[in-house]
């Protein structure tokens, strides 16, 4: 197939065209089981009907508009989510690296807000992925995603994965958390690292 798409990705071999729950057939109709799940992030399988009709009876009554308005659907979503979870407020947004941009951007206003202009460094895992904008790519800390683009945004800075000592070395009083001593860089370290 002609690629008519810019050169982001390198696209797997096969076509999706179908899809039902966890199955997958691709254009030349070979069956898949799905084993990634929309990257793990929206693992609802495919095509379930309770989605689709809803999804259907949406989009032939409101589709797209603008952040000026809020709407009935949004809000019981949102509603649902502060029910059931940690959150107080929901921020819906596009993408992940919407999502982590919006988390990075909140981390420094949290720091200013509480702390102080200064408190503006991020401490990030060299090697990591955190989406494609110009933040999300400097924050990951792989050049490959990120050369192209200087100058970055500054304030960020570098530590390989499971390295205890090198992100206690890295925390300063400009990191745009508590003063250090209510933070405690071991703690919040081994809790993020089950996650990577
Ligand atoms: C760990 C991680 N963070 C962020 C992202 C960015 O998500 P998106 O492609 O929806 O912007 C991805 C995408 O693969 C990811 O794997």
């Amino acid at each position: 197939m002609q690629n008519y798409l810019t050169p982001n990705f390198s696209f797997a071999p096969m076509i999706p065209e179908r899809a039902l729950g966890s199955r997958v057939w691709d254009t030349e109709g070979r069956e898949y089981i799905d084993l990634s799940g929309g990257i793990a992030v929206n693992a609802l399988g495919h095509c379930h009907p309770d989605l689709v009709a809803t999804l259907t009876e949406q989009s032939q009554k409101l589709w797209h508009i603008s952040n000026i308005y809020t709407t009935q659907p949004a809000q019981e979503l949102a509603k649902k989510l502060v029910e059931n979870t940690f959150a107080d407020k929901v921020f819906f947004c596009n993408s992940g690296a919407e999502a982590n941009e919006a988390a990075l951007k909140l981390a420094r206003k949290y720091g200013h807000d509480h702390f102080g202009e200064h408190k503006t460094e991020i401490i990030s895992c060299l090697n990591s992925f955190h989406g494609r904008t110009l933040f999300t790519v400097s924050v990951g800390g792989q050049p490959k995603y990120s050369k192209d683009y200087a100058p970055l945004p500054a304030g960020i800075t570098h530590v390989p994965f499971n390295d205890v000592a090198a992100l206690e070395a890295a925390v300063s009083d400009t990191t745009c958390l508590p003063p250090k001593n209510i933070f405690k860089p071991h703690a919040v370290y081994a809790t993020n690292t089950e996650h990577c």
